[in-house]
């Protein structure tokens, strides 16, 4: 098939109601499984680079290998830089081939926000790259409402301006979730979501996709989420995967070991989100 931008990705699922998954990968292990479930799913794809795992793995080495695994995949797949805060970090992405890239101006005051995302909308898109922001701010998993994070929730009020005057192609938006393993059971605040998606033309997605029932990703899918990230449950395969490795394992084998667990994780998720037979 071929690399493809976000915008192009959500589209359809936005059209037809189903979720894209963006599965987090941090070396070409964690890339190929993720392409590789997506192929057998038959489904579009988002791998992404996160600017928090650049240590892990820098973007000069994973680019090339990212938009070539993205190049010569069977199914549609985006190559998105998540969490983007570093101006230069998102310049060198665009210029790598990343076909999308998120900028997070979420900690920021919703004046600056607006200002700095525009500013990347304004370049990305002129060289037809795809944009998603973040409105409100989606936290640590220590989050869920018990720990008073609503403070921190999208408001209804500003997200259609948000929209309207960054001219992003997708909104990231905080409604009870958190990034990493909840500590508290998250509860949703699905109404505030379904007043978003009534307001906003743009996609929706949902960050800290670990650790949700399958409920609450229907729930989010249907009431408008288009996009959703998943890191953390990725990672926890991995490593049940390495803790039951039989006695012997080599470490090539246990490498390989680590792959199919990931990419059975998220052909499962792929499957929850719809997007199975959508390429
Ligand atoms: P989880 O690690 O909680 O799945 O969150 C991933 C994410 O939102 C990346 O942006």
């Amino acid at each position: 098939m071929a690399i493809v931008t976000l915008a192009d990705i959500l589209k359809d699922a936005k059209e037809n109601k189903y979720g894209v998954g963006m599965f987090n990968t941090v070396n070409l292990e964690m890339a190929r499984a993720v392409i590789g479930a997506a192929e057998e799913e038959n489904s579009p794809v988002i791998i992404a680079l996160a600017e928090v795992h650049i240590p892990y793995g820098d973007l000069n080495t994973l680019a090339p290998i990212m938009v070539k695994f993205a190049k010569e995949a069977k199914v549609p797949v985006a190559v998105h830089l998540d969490h983007g805060m570093s101006f230069e970090l998102i310049l060198k992405a665009m210029q790598s081939g990343f076909t999308s890239i998120m900028y997070d101006g979420s900690t920021l005051s919703y004046e600056e926000n607006i200002e700095k995302t525009r500013e990347i909308v304004k370049i990305a898109h002129t060289l037809g790259i795809s944009v998603e922001a973040e409105l409100g701010h989606v936290g640590g998993a220590e989050g869920g409402n018990e720990d008073g994070h609503e403070t921190y929730y999208t408001k209804i009020e500003e997200a259609g301006e948000f929209v309207q005057r960054t001219g992003i192609d997708a909104l990231a938006v905080a409604i009870g979730t958190a990034h990493g393993e909840y500590k508290v059971k998250p509860k949703l605040d699905i109404n505030r979501l379904r007043d978003i998606h009534n307001v906003v033309s743009a996609p929706l997605v949902l960050h800290g996709g670990s650790g949700l029932s399958d409920d609450d990703f229907r729930n989010c899918i249907e009431n408008g989420i288009s996009k959703v990230n998943v890191f953390t449950d990725m990672s926890i395969a991995a490593l049940n995967a390495i803790a039951d490795r039989p006695k012997k394992t080599s470490y090539p084998d246990l490498i390989n070991l680590t792959m199919e667990a990931i990419k059975a994780e998220v052909a499962s998720k792929i499957r929850l989100f719809g997007g199975s037979n959508r390429a």
